[in-house]
């Protein structure tokens, strides 16, 4: 995977133009709000994701534009190909001159992991963000998981209707019983994915995070589920587990008015010397190990699409000593990637990349 030209029209504060990115190590360096995480966001929108930064997407369009459009030529399938995107009312997009149902659909062909600052919320944040990140990074490995997180999603709205009505008695017992056979069904399907997900990118990690501390702190990863040692568990055991939970919860779920178990409500935790990172990491510690995560994801991708990510790393630099920023830079020299900082590092410069300033959303080579 390679960009060879970034186009932008009316995107955010970037200048309309177009910046053709070098294809190993690119640095854009910039005092603070001048457009650098705008320019990796706007990368970013190729993966067929949303803004990593959680914007609406009527936020990418220029303060004083109607529209903006965004065009991209890469090389991926060992081909050139050129995406477009446009965002007026709604977002949309075109591949290769062919308009798609939705601009989520480049998701597949055009693939990138982020880091960004937000992502500590991997450590730092509830379990919900966890979910949503592991959900995340499985929909690009397995674009099918998508229909998978949707029919878990409205087989518990409909349950939580039923909780949330109150009316207990043996009818709101039978249809609860309905709703539990459905809901556990498509619970072992999610819980059996992100349990597999996260077995293959824990020992990927786990080599990363060592290389990153020098060999000198253990990392771990596990899924904590409603159904214990999932790992050890076929599908349809999970869903048996699952069912029998359900079960036994209606009396807490009516008087909650929601469903209090399942795999909506499990978390993933993360160990560092095999202590919670979340309580006891360092900074630094926190934002190697989501490091960690993020380049096992993009080693993931390449593994199973046989393309190699783009990584767009937002801000990464600080908070880590000179020697995890060079296990950085080492481990992923022969990717192409896009670092955001605000200082220009020697570092960065002795790797061979090319820097770029970023100065009120314009972007001019530095030499
Ligand atoms: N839709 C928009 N139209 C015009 N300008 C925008 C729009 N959205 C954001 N901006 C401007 O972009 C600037 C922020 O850019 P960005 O977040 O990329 O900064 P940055 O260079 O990453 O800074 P930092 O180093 O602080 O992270 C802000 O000044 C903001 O006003
Ligand atoms: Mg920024």
């Amino acid at each position: 995977m390679q960009v060879t030209r970034l186009t932008f029209e009316d995107y955010r504060n970037l200048e309309t133009g177009q910046w053709e990115p070098y294809g190993g190590v690119n640095v854009i360096v910039g005092e603070n709000a001048q457009g650098k995480t705008n320019l990796l966001e706007a990368l970013w929108l190729f993966t067929g994701g949303k803004s990593f930064r959680g914007a609406k997407d009527s936020e990418l369009v220029g303060f004083s534009a109607e529209q903006c459009r965004l065009t991209m030529d890469f090389i991926a399938a060992e081909r050139e190909q050129q995406a477009e995107i446009t965002v007026k009312a709604r977002r949309s997009a075109t591949l290769n001159g062919v308009s798609l149902s939705s601009a989520s659909k480049l998701a597949g062909t055009f693939c990138g992991v982020v880091f960004s600052p937000a992502h500590l919320s991997l450590i730092k944040g509830g379990p919900q963000e966890r979910r949503r990140l592991i959900d995340a990074a499985y929909c690009q490995l397995r674009p099918s998981y998508v229909s998978v997180l949707t029919e878990y999603a409205r087989v518990l709205t409909q349950r939580n209707a039923l909780c949330k009505a109150k009316t207990g008695g043996d009818a709101v017992e039978e249809l609860l019983e309905l709703w539990d056979r459905q809901l556990a069904q498509s619970g072992c399907r999610l819980i059996h994915a992100r349990q597999r997900y996260i077995q293959k990118m824990a020992p990927v990690a786990r080599e990363i995070y060592q290389g990153l501390s020098g060999g000198k702190e253990s990392f771990d990863i596990r899924y904590v589920s409603t159904v214990e040692h999932t790992e050890e568990k076929t599908a349809a055991e999970i869903a048996a587990e699952l069912f029998d939970f359900l079960q036994k919860h209606h009396r807490e779920d009516l008087a909650a008015g929601f469903t209090t178990v399942g795999p909506h409500r499990d978390d993933m935790e993360v160990l560092i010397d095999n202590r919670s990172a979340r309580s006891f990491g360092s900074q630094g510690q926190q934002r190697s190990a989501v490091l960690a995560i993020k380049i096992a994801e993009a080693v993931l991708l390449e593994e199973v699409t046989g393309e190699r990510p783009i990584a767009l790393l937002d801000d990464v630099m600080s908070e880590l000593d000179t020697s995890r920023q060079e296990y950085i830079l080492n481990h992923i020299r022969d990717w192409q990637v896009f670092i955001t900082c605000c200082e220009p590092t020697p570092l960065m410069q002795l790797r061979g990349g090319k820097q770029f300033c970023m100065s009120n959303g314009k972007l001019s080579t530095i030499k």
